[in-house]
């Protein structure tokens, strides 16, 4: 990187891993509110290979004329501040850029982003493992949000795809909201599932009051609802169509940073699970979406550029 470019994973022409580029781009400097900063780690989540594969571009979410960017969380460290900001330079931060349609991402030496967004990292929590938590944090907190407290005592949860990013989050945070959690997981995932306090399957009938769809199942989660109850899913560009009077909703994760902070103590304290597959280099990007790709991996493969 020289002073004033660095590098980051774009994607111009979209078809899968082999159309991710590796680029230089000139160096921006945070504007009012933002902050510059050095990437130490951001993960790869499904999302990205959507992207890398087009699929977005398709459904005409994404309309950028020369590049899109890749990358939703990161963790790093801040190097520059704009006016506005109360955070000094060197303080270890991480974070979620949300919205498909940009040319810039966090799979990059640097990032700009609103201060809001970004959240501390506490002392104890390393910067790996800090990157694995916003974007699928925040969508499983915000996912327990549409959820809401169980109406009753006893109210039972099925979280599908209960050992996935999304899902083994939802598990926790379900639990303090007073659900009686089932997580629905592959076989070999019972010990993960069963050690954050849920009850495990591998094969749900249908009849749960609410249904938290983190393996995108889509309509065979839904057909898991009992009548009347709640459905919440993943997938915003597809949502279920309702039936036989049970609530959809589907979430659509967004930065907070002050939730993100409470997610990162959480980690740190070990009350929720830190989830790293690999740790691999920014430029073997293409070789982290195809082994990502094959399913199977539990954590994240981790980007350090
Ligand atoms: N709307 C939003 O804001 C938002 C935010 C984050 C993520 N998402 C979406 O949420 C979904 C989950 O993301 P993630 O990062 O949690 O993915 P992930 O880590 O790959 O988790 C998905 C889990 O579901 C499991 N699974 C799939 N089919 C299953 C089945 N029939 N029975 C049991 N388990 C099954 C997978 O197991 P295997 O690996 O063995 O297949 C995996 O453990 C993705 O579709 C993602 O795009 C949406």
């Amino acid at each position: 990187m020289s002073n004033s470019t660095f590098r980051m994973a774009a994607i111009r022409t979209p078809t899968g891993p082999d159309s991710i580029e590796i680029i230089d781009v000139p160096v921006v400097e945070p504007g009012p509110g933002e902050v510059r900063v050095t990437v130490a780690a951001a993960s790869v989540n499904p999302v990205d290979l959507g992207v890398a594969r087009g699929i977005f571009h398709a459904m005409g979410l994404i309309n950028q004329p020369e590049r899109t960017g890749l990358g939703w969380d990161f963790s790093g460290t801040v190097v520059a501040t704009g006016p506005g900001v109360d955070l000094s330079t060197g303080t270890r931060v991480a974070g979620l850029v949300d919205g498909f349609d940009r040319d810039f991402g966090t799979h990059a030496e640097q990032l700009v982003v609103r201060a809001p967004d970004i959240a501390v990292v506490p002392d104890g929590l390393d910067l790996i493992a800090a990157s694995t938590v916003p974007l699928n944090g925040l969508a499983a907190a915000q996912l327990v949000d549409l959820l809401g407290d169980a109406p009753s005592d006893g109210s039972r949860l099925l979280v599908t795809g209960a050992a996935g990013a999304v899902g083994g989050y939802v598990v926790s945070l379900a639990q303090d909201r007073g659900w009686q959690v089932t997580g629905l997981a592959r076989a070999g995932d019972e010990e993960f599932v069963r050690g954050l306090g849920a009850e495990f399957t591998t094969n749900a009938e249908p009849g749960w009051d609410a249904v938290a769809d983190g393996a995108a199942l889509q309509e065979r989660g839904l057909a898991l609802v009992r009548d009347g109850g709640v459905f919440v899913g993943v997938q915003p560009s597809a949502e279920p169509t309702a039936e036989r009077g049970v609530t959809v909703h589907v979430v659509v994760a967004h930065p907070d940073g002050a939730r993100l902070g409470d997610l990162l103590a959480r980690t740190a304290s070990g009350e929720l699970p830190a989830r790293v597959h690999a740790v691999m280099p920014l430029d073997q990007i293409a070789e982290a979406h195809r082994a990502m790709a094959k399913g199977g991996a539990r954590g994240r493969y981790v980007l350090k550029p």
